[in-house]
């Protein structure tokens, strides 16, 4: 038996920030990535509650993938606050780090049968964390990155506001936008994908198609901007119902040893991807039947306008697109070409990255069952 729901309630379109003005709270948390609070985009949150007359405090103490250590420093901020809701108003990591701290309050005994409401308001249109189980905590410690995986971590509301995305630079962009891709694709093609979330990640991947290139190239493209928002958006239900791939479990490890940006991680991955999954090789000629998953990526490729001659043609338009879309945004193709860390640093962390990737909870879900040697073999590739 399955079932499909979505417990978050989105609020989108013009001035849906407004809802903010009709929360019924005593005592707000709001949770902020510290960019939110130096632009002064803060303001668009708080004039609403100052407007509401409802009584706020802001803890902006957020890195880019949380740590243990912030979010440990964000629980007892939260505590303290006596606050009964939280906003998260950044990026992932802003938007991760609170869902984190009401988790762990929650569980404590003092708030035993308390309802601590979540608001999530992203400012990047790229994880989809705001209508997401997942909450990716680093652990500093042990250089690994992993999810966190709760219904109960689940925001109540979503506001989608394309004022709040409009001062993300082209960079930002560029990452965030090939996470949707990446997003979208995997629970497309993941083993746990049915009907509801196939209709997510095609509508997803069709706006992808027509916007996300017009929004790298336009700050202003106020239009292609709101319709990423939905497009990150709609990602996310997706993957929270059908989950992600090895894309994702290999990524994170890039994420937390060399501290690569997680859009761009999984943007380099993803033609090493599709073409790992689809295992179309020179004897793929012979075959009649291919594997479910290899007509899906024919499916989403016909959705980008990629329609080619047969399915192994078909596949290889799709991972020339992304190699496109990777190289129109300015985006690396391979470590190498990154200066994050020197070859010799990278090799020696390939065995140990492989198995944490294995281990990662996304990688579950992929189509094609990895071994150890095949994601070696991937890593090796992006070097
Ligand atoms: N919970 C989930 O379901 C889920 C899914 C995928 C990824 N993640 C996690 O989310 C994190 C990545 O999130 P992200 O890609 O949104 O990046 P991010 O939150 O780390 O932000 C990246 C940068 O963008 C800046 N920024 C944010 N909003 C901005 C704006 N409006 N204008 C200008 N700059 C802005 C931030 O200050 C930061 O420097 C990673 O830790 C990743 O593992 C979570
Ligand atoms: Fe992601």
């Amino acid at each position: 038996m399955k079932s499909f729901d979505i417990k978050t309630k989105i609020y989108f379109g013009e001035s849906s920030l407004d809802r903010l003005e009709q929360l019924d709270s005593s005592k707000i948390l709001i949770v902020a990535d510290p960019f939110v609070v130096k632009s002064g985009l803060g303001n668009q949150i708080t004039s609403r509650l100052d407007r509401a007359s409802i009584d706020y405090e802001v803890f902006s103490d957020v890195i880019p993938d949380p740590t243990i250590e912030k979010i440990t420093l964000g629980v007892s901020f939260l505590v303290k606050s006596k606050a009964d809701t939280i906003i998260a108003v950044g990026g992932g990591s802003a938007i991760d780090q609170a869902k984190a701290m009401r988790e762990v309050v929650s569980q404590m005994d003092e708030y035993k049968g308390v309802h601590l409401r979540l608001v999530a308001i992203p400012t990047t249109s790229g994880t989809g964390s705001e209508v997401t189980a997942f909450s990716v905590i680093s652990d500093t410690e042990s250089g690994q990155k992993f999810p966190l995986v709760a219904d109960s971590i689940l925001p109540d509301e979503a506001i989608l506001d394309v004022e709040l995305v409009k001062t993300v630079p082209p960079a930002i962009t560029a990452d965030t936008g090939m996470d949707v891709l990446t997003h979208a694709i995997e629970a497309y093609v993941s083993k746990n994908n049915d009907e509801f979330s196939a209709a997510l990640a095609e509508k997803s991947v069709e706006i992808i198609g027509s916007f996300l290139l017009r929004s790298y190239l336009d700050n202003n493209d106020t239009h292609a901007r709101s319709k990423m928002m939905c497009a990150s958006c709609l990602a996310g239900i997706a993957f929270n119902h059908a989950n992600l791939g090895l894309n994702h479990g290999m990524a994170h490890q890039l994420g937390a040893k060399f501290h690569i940006p997680h859009g761009r991680a999984n943007a380099m991955l993803l033609p090493l991807i599709i073409q790992y999954n689809s295992d179309i090789n020179k004897h793929s000629r012979s075959k009649k039947e291919y594997p479910n998953h290899v007509r899906k990526y024919v499916t989403l490729a016909r959705l980008l306008g990629l329609q080619n001659f047969n399915t192994i043609t078909t596949i290889r338009a799709l991972v020339s697109w992304v190699e496109f879309m990777v190289k129109e945004m300015d985006m690396p193709l391979n470590v190498s070409s990154m200066n994050v860390c020197s070859q010799e640093e990278y090799f020696a962390a390939i065995p140990e990255m492989a198995e944490a990737a294995l281990a990662d909870s996304c990688t579950a879900t992929n189509p094609r069952t990895p071994t150890k040697e095949d994601v070696m073999k991937i890593y090796i590739d992006l070097w």
